[in-house]
C-alpha cells in the first residue's frame, strides 16, 4: 500500500518535471516572440522560422498583416531585402496632416537563403488593434525547392488546427492607464514604453514558481 502510494507520487513528480521541462523545448512552428501584448499597445515582434522544407532552404517569408494592426515597420533583416506592400484600408484614418487610406498588408522578406539547420527572427513593430484574444498571423515560407509551408491554420470551433498553424500572439485586456486614446498612427513606436515586455516576464516567473512550489511539496510527500 505504502509502497504504490510512494510510485504514485513519484509518477505524479515525473509529470511535473515533464512539464516544467517541456516549457523549454524547441518550437517546430512559425511562432511570435514575444508572443503575449497588450490590447491597444505599441509592440514588437519576431516571427521565428525554425526550418526549412524538408531540409531545403528559405528563400522567401511573407507575413501577413491581421486586419486592425497599423503603424507597421519591419526589420531590415540584412542580407534578406525587405519589401513593404501596401492594402487599402477599409476605413480611411483622418490626422491633422492628412487622410491615410492605405496601410501595410504584408512584409515580404526574400533573396536571400536561410538553411533547415538554423533558423532566423523576421521582425516588425507595430500597434495592436484594441481587442482581446489570440491574433492569428498567416505566415508563408517558401523553400529553394519551391515547396511552400503556409503557416495559415487556425484553431476550429473544436479547438482543432489543420496543416501549419499560424503564428499567435494572446492580446491581453488593457489594465488602467494602459490604453490612452492616443490615435498613434504615424507615431514613433519605439517611444512608447512596452508595458507587454514586462507582462510577458511577470507571467513567466509565476509560472516557475508554481511549477517549483508543486514539486517541491510532491518531493515533500515521498
Ligand atoms: C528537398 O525537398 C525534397 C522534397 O521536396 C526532398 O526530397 C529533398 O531531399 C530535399 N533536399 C534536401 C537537400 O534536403
Ligand atoms: C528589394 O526591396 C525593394 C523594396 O524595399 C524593392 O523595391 C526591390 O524591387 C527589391 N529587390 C528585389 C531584387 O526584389
Ligand atoms: C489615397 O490618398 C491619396 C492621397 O493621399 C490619393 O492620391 C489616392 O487617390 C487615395 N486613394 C484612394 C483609393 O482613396
Ligand atoms: C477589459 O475588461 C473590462 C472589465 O472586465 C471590460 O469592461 C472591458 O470592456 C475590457 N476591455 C477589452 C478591450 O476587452
Ligand atoms: C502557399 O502560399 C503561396 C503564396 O500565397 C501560394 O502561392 C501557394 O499556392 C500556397 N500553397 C498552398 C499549398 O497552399
Amino acid at each position: 500500500m505504502k509502497s504504490a502510494s510512494a510510485s504514485i507520487t513519484v509518477a505524479t513528480v515525473l509529470v511535473v518535471l515533464f512539464t516544467v521541462l517541456s516549457s523549454f523545448t524547441v518550437e517546430a512552428h512559425v511562432t511570435a516572440n514575444p508572443s503575449s501584448a497588450v490590447s491597444g499597445a505599441y509592440f514588437q515582434s519576431n516571427f521565428r522560422v525554425p526550418h526549412g522544407c524538408d531540409g531545403n532552404s528559405t528563400d522567401m517569408v511573407i507575413v501577413e498583416i491581421p486586419k486592425g494592426v497599423t503603424s507597421v515597420k519591419p526589420r531590415a533583416v540584412l542580407p534578406w531585402n525587405t519589401t513593404i506592400n501596401m492594402v487599402a484600408l477599409d476605413v480611411p484614418i483622418v490626422t491633422p496632416s492628412g487622410t491615410v487610406n492605405t496601410t501595410i498588408g504584408s512584409v515580404v522578406w526574400s533573396n536571400s537563403v536561410l538553411l533547415d539547420s538554423m533558423y532566423e527572427d523576421f521582425g516588425l513593430q507595430f500597434k495592436l488593434p484594441v481587442m482581446e484574444g489570440p491574433l492569428y498571423w498567416h505566415v508563408y515560407q517558401r523553400c529553394v525547392n519551391n515547396a511552400w509551408n503556409n503557416w495559415t491554420g487556425v484553431p476550429d470551433a473544436s479547438g482543432n488546427t489543420a496543416g501549419f498553424p499560424a503564428a499567435v500572439i494572446t492580446v491581453l485586456n488593457a489594465t488602467g492607464s494602459t490604453t490612452t486614446s492616443n490615435g498613434g498612427n504615424g507615431a514613433n513606436p519605439s517611444s512608447k514604453p512596452n508595458s507587454a515586455g514586462g507582462s510577458v516576464f511577470r507571467s513567466l516567473g509565476l509560472q516557475y514558481t508554481i511549477a517549483i512550489g508543486a514539486s517541491a511539496m510532491l518531493l515533500a510527500l515521498i
